[in-house]
């Protein structure tokens, strides 16, 4: 019972690559965001707004947390800022987890993320913002990851691949 979780920045394709990897695993796919969504009846961007960040960093805690205790091996596509807190990344740490840092080249994530809406942090100067993420949260997603997949230049089916060779 090893739990496959994607981690990476905003865009990367963490959800897409998500999906093709537990269709062809045959299991469950948790993705973090839809679950807030799910629970909540609201998107993430409405929480954001309404109740600001922390609250959103709670939700996602929880239901990293959740996803991390069900007993059926799944697949869990873990939203950006998971990595951000210290008991999130204990948790993906010394779960019984397959870790894969999803890599992408900040000029490759910004081509992707102007279709997203279900990130605030990018309303306002989404290059900056992305670079000075990317800056802070590389040896996050870095301390976490038992692997490291590379995105760049690969289509989803691909990165789909690479990750079930070093994991599954
Ligand atoms: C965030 C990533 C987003 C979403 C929210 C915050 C982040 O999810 O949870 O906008 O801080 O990196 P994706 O990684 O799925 O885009």
């Amino acid at each position: 019972m090893t739990h496959l979780v994607l981690v990476g920045m905003m865009g990367v394709g963490k959800s897409t690559v998500g999906r093709l990897v537990a269709a062809e695993l045959d299991r469950p796919l948790f993705d973090s965001d839809e679950m807030i969504e799910q629970r909540t009846g609201r998107t993430v961007r409405e929480i954001w707004s309404t109740d600001g960040e922390e609250t959103f960093r709670m939700l996602e805690t929880d239901t990293l947390l959740e996803a991390l205790a069900e007993p059926e091996a799944s697949v869990i596509a873990a939203a950006g800022g998971v990595v951000l807190s210290d008991r999130n990344r204990e948790a993906l740490s010394s779960a019984d987890a397959h870790v894969v840092w999803l890599l992408a080249d900040v000029d490759v994530l910004l081509e992707r993320v102007r279709h997203g809406m279900h990130r605030p942090l990018l309303d306002d100067d989404p290059e900056g913002t992305l670079r000075r993420m990317y800056v802070e949260r590389a040896p996050l997603y870095q301390e976490v990851a038992d692997a490291v997949v590379s995105v760049d230049h690969r289509s989803p089916g691909d990165v789909a691949k690479a990750v079930l060779r070093c994991c599954a």
